[in-house]
């Protein structure tokens, strides 16, 4: 989770208890005071991606000494970033387990990563359509996905797989439809079912929820937004608040700069971004980069792109991790938090999801939700 939300702190403990934890590769000079000041005022594109990349081989170094051996370490690189191919070579070149690839198509992956054939390779897709896309294109590689993400846009949080806010809720996102759909593509594709482990991602907020999954047809489960609000979540504490406190009615689906739909919390920034959006977007122009390093390969705001949206994304999701709640931008999920607003353990977390049982301090929650939303 980016920007700077899932760094070695998070996935170095989840990793550490055995599961796959994931760093999120964009900006994450942003933890290291030193590569700051180097970079503080820079608009050096060149120098500045060169110290993210040192970042990004910094946090892995870190996670695994977390990790002490346990579990697997995976980092997530936006397939819209525009120093993706670098990103995936130097996770690589620093010895990650996996990368995962959400936020567009990583037709390409398998090239990129020849040189590393151990690394596993995880697309994040929403609908049994771009499944079997990737799987086709990737087939005539002879390359297969070592597992597929499937993350459904009615729940999860930050940057959405639909083409638009309204489509989010389409049925053909549901959980059911794309794991017995993609099922179904295995068998026409001579694929065994076994061979590629389908992670359920979006809203899962209980244990009662993961087994239905399981019973589905899923081997795993992402989680974002429980994992982003724990103890060893990378964030500042105010990030954690806004995300705990936040309630149903506050929780909003837009057109980030990316183009694509994205989920954040309406904090006071984003609440004014949407009242002037419109007028933002007649008025969209093409413009150099506010940062200076063009972390998007197509931007609404920089590329004057007016069906895009017209804000700088590393400027508002770096407010939200430093934990400036007016100005920030907070990516989360749309379902209620597992341990309510309580910020607890990864422990405890990965505890209550994987056997039921909650902290003996915390109460049942009184609308826990345990049956798969329709
Ligand atoms: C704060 C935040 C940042 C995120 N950043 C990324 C990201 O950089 N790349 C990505 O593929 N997914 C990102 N996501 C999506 C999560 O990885 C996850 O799949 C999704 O949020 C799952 O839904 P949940 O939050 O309801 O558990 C982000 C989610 C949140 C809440």
């Amino acid at each position: 989770m980016g920007i700077g939300i899932s760094a070695h702190r998070l996935a170095g403990t989840v990793a550490k208890f055995s599961a796959v934890g994931t760093i999120s590769s964009v900006d994450l000079r942003r933890h290291h005071p030193d590569l700051m000041a180097q970079t503080h005022r820079s608009r050096d594109k060149k120098l500045i991606d060169s110290v993210n990349l040192i970042a990004l081989d910094r946090e892995i170094k870190a996670a695994r000494t977390l990790a002490g051996g346990c579990g697997m370490l995976a980092v997530n690189v936006m397939r819209a970033v525009s120093e993706y191919a670098s990103s995936v070579r130097q996770a690589c070149a620093s010895g990650i387990d996996a990368i995962v690839v959400g936020a567009g198509l990583p037709l390409d992956l398998p090239e990129l990563t020849a040189h590393y054939p151990k690394v596993a390779l995880i697309p994040i897709l929403s609908d049994v359509r771009g499944i079997a896309l990737i799987l086709k294109k990737w087939m005539r590689k002879n390359r297969l996905p070592d597992a597929i993400v499937i993350e459904n846009p009615r729940y999860a949080g930050g940057h959405l797989g639909a083409a638009n806010p309204q489509e989010v809720a389409d049925p053909h996102f549901a959980f059911p439809t794309v794991l017995e759909g993609t099922l179904e593509l295995f068998k026409q594709l001579g694929l065994e079912r076994e061979r590629i482990p389908l992670i359920a991602a979006g809203g899962i907020n209980n244990h009662q929820e993961v087994r239905e999954l399981l019973a589905l047809g899923a081997s795993a489960v992402q989680l974002g937004t429980p994992f982003a609000v724990t103890k060893e979540g990378d964030a500042h504490p105010n990030f954690k608040k806004v995300l705990v406190e936040a309630r149903p009615e506050d929780i909003v689906t837009f057109i980030s700069n990316t183009g694509l739909p994205a989920r954040a919390v309406r904090t006071p920034w984003l609440a004014n971004y949407l009242d002037k959006e419109a007028k933002l977007k007649g008025i969209a122009k093409a413009k150099p980069c506010t940062m200076g390093f063009e972390c998007l390969a197509q931007c609404g705001w920089r590329d004057g792109i007016a069906k895009a949206g017209q804000f700088c994304i590393d400027t508002q999701l770096a407010f939200a991790v430093n934990g400036d709640i007016k100005r920030g931008l907070f990516f989360r999920g749309s379902e209620e938090l597992p341990f309510g607003n309580a910020i607890r353990s990864v422990q405890e977390l990965m505890q209550y999801m994987l056997t039921g049982q909650r902290p003996t301090d915390l109460k049942e929650p009184s609308l826990e939700r345990y049956l798969l939303p329709s």
